[in-house]
């Protein structure tokens, strides 16, 4: 009898099996680059190593190390790495993967690794005394969670993050969607970022003092995938998908095609609720698009360049400033002119009731200590000084942030997405979860976020991280579940 059902048990496996490769070999057939072989070679990012053979884990080893890395032929410096490359690798998994992380430190300082805009449990959220005490040099720790969303995530440092971030410090975590329907098949994941040289050597990270602190320190090289003017070789015409991250610790980028449109098909949280176009798109640190786009020559020349171009975040952000390069594209082949016409990405559950949500205030504050020394904070309070705002799980909370300050703050969540509501309080159309939302100079945003389990003391703070680490930090403490006596006291 147990042998009928294991011979049973075979067949249907079988069967399954060549169900399954039919179907993955459908997909592969529907899905042909039409790019010139090697069309993104300049672009490639360092890979790394899964050790599982089990499909549903992916299980890497990751190191901080110092390694010399090349910016631009001939422009090497010294940065501070994973595994030797600058940005670290791409790791890349499906949703509901369960990643395994050894994570060694060979810097000569502290550091942790947070997983930008993964739902995560606490103990892997990468902040110490929150989440884990930090991994002192010559330690190491295994960050071990399930994936429970598709999307371009991105990791870096939770320690002297300005410091770290600048440094180099910071890889893309792709999560796929077996689900996906976007049906592109040359995909580029973009990871723009900057750091300040100066010859061979890191500048110091608190150039400027107080003042460079207020307003953000941006580094002296633009970067792409870690390279100065980084290149491609595209078909004319040809749909593109673009994966971008800004892993910059205080640079906003604003993507400039020459004129030539971008659909907007996700955000931070993965595909939004519908495709939207436009000829410039913003990136302020911490957030992520996902882009398609069809470049063909530029009407002046064969060379087509994406620029960033100049972006209003405060007092001095556009004075005696030019739109740097970032992307050359050149052209090989003849050109195609692909369509693609997809609106509804994606379905969006019912909004909230809005009766039913608790409203928390903070105001994103600067204040001057004395005549060369300025703090940023939240309602006032530099981080450390006790605001923390108190949540229960499974409550839905509106957070009106105010920016009372001359300059801009992208201001991120850790833990839980959120969705962005208009001046009316519904949330922005087109729908889509983000974890990171510009909050633009003397402007009030308001945003729409539900705890919805882990609990845990969180962190929030403005991804500007010379701002973060300048005191516009906070914490949200989560508990368990609502205490049908107990008084929740939600004013921060
Ligand atoms: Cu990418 Cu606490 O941040
Ligand atoms: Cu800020």
């Amino acid at each position: 009898m147990i042998s009928l059902i294991r011979a049973l048990l075979v067949h249907l496996v079988v069967a399954l099996t060549c169900l399954l490769s039919a179907i993955m070999f459908a997909t592969a057939a529907s899905a042909q680059s039409l790019q010139p072989a090697g069309w993104d070679a300049d672009l490639r990012l360092a890979t790394i190593v899964d050790r599982n053979p089990d499909p549903n884990v992916v299980e890497v080893d990751l190191e901080s190390v110092v390694a010399d890395v090349e910016l631009s032929p001939g422009e090497s410096v010294k940065a501070w790495t994973y595994n030797g490359s600058l940005p670290g690798p791409l790791i890349r998994a499906k949703r509901g993967d369960r990643l395994i992380v050894h994570f060694s430190n060979r810097l000569s300082s502290p550091t942790t690794v947070h997983w930008h805009g993964l739902r995560v449990p606490i103990q892997m959220d990468g902040v110490p005394e929150h989440s884990q005490p930090d991994v002192a040099p010559g330690e190491s720790f295994t960050y071990d969670f399930v994936l429970k969303d598709a999307g371009l995530f991105w990791y870096h440092p939770h320690v002297l993050s300005a410091a770290q971030v600048g440094f180099g410090l910071y890889g893309a975590l792709l999560v796929d969607d077996p689900d996906d329907s976007i049906g592109i098949p040359d995909e580029a994941v973009l990871v723009l970022s900057d750091i300040a040289i100066d010859g061979t050597t890191l500048e110091s990270p608190d150039s400027g003092g107080s003042i460079g602190m207020v307003f953000g320190r941006e580094g002296n090289r633009v970067l792409v995938n870690g390279r100065t003017r980084a290149s491609m070789t595209a078909r004319p015409g040809v749909l593109q998908r673009w994966r971008v991250v800004n892993a910059a610790k205080s640079r906003y980028f604003q993507l400039d095609l020459d004129g030539q449109p971008f659909t907007v098909v996700g955000t931070d949280g993965g595909l939004q609720e519908f495709a939207t176009t436009s000829n410039l798109v913003v990136l302020a640190p911490g957030e992520r698009l996902d882009l398609v786009v069809a470049p063909h020559p530029a009407e002046d020349g064969a060379e087509l360049v994406l620029r960033s171009g100049l972006f209003n975040r405060g007092y001095g952000s556009v004075e005696y400033r030019s739109p740097e390069d970032l992307l050359v594209i050149r052209f090989s082949g003849s050109p195609v002119s692909e369509r693609w016409q997809r609106t509804s990405l994606r379905s969006f559950g019912a909004t909230a009731d809005r009766a039913a949500t608790t409203n928390v205030a903070l105001e994103l504050t600067l204040a001057q200590t004395d005549e060369r020394t300025f703090t940023y904070g939240i309602n006032g309070k530099p981080f450390g000084a006790g605001v923390v705002v108190r949540a229960r799980v499974g409550e839905t909370q509106v957070w009106t942030l105010t920016n009372s300050t001359k300059w801009s703050h992208p201001f991120h969540l850790h833990g839980f997405f959120f969705e962005v509501l208009d001046s009316l309080g519904k949330p922005v159309q087109p729908r889509a979860w983000k974890d990171t939302i510009d909050v633009p100079f003397e402007t009030t945003v308001q945003i729409l976020v539900r705890f919805d389990d882990r609990p845990g003391m969180w962190m929030y703070h403005c991804h500007i991280l010379d701002h973060a680490d300048g005191g516009l930090m906070g914490m949200v403490e989560v508990t368990p579940a609502a205490n049908p006596s107990g008084h929740n006291d939600h004013t921060p």
